[in-house]
């Protein structure tokens, strides 16, 4: 009976120790992305034009050698606005994406207000596209 018991609280103190871990490394990779991602589509649109269009060109048409394009139907369906959000704010390692969240290394120093008007207006191209 002893020995079950003490089995019993080894195992337990196992989960809690893979609970405990699991937080740990969360919090490590932990992404400060906002909860709703609902912006003004306008100011995303000036704000995209300053920062973004040079790679991602004219209403997000995409420009070669550049920068990809976020405008593509097929694209918009297939992520989500947190997706979107990610990659601007933090940008691609390797490439030429850099992170545009205020405070990271990359050229633009965004508000995480201004990044989710961006996302708001590359998700807006979506509907501008069907027409
Ligand atoms: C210097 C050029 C450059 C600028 C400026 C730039 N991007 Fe990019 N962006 C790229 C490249 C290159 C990629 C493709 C990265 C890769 O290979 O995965 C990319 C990828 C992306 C993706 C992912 C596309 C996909 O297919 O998954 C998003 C979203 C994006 N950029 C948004 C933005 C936004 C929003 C801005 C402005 C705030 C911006 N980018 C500014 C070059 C740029």
């Amino acid at each position: 009976m002893k020995k079950i018991l003490v089995g019993l609280f080894i195992l337990i103190l196992i989960c809690i120790g893979m609970v405990l871990f699991n937080e740990y490394i969360l919090n490590k990779n932990k992404m400060d992305v906002p909860k709703i991602i609902s912006g003004n589509t306008y100011n995303g649109k000036k704000l995209y034009s300053l920062y973004c269009l040079t790679c991602h060109g004219e209403n997000g048409a995409g420009i070669n050698k550049m920068g990809p394009s976020l405008a593509n139907p097929q694209y918009l369906k297939s992520i989500t606005n947190r997706q979107i959000w990610i990659t601007t704010a933090y940008g691609r390692k390797g490439t030429r994406m850099g992170p545009s969240l205020k405070g990271l290394s990359g050229a633009r120093q965004l508000k995480k207000e201004d990044i989710t008007d961006i996302v708001s207006y590359i998700r807006s191209l979506q509907s501008i596209n069907k027409k």
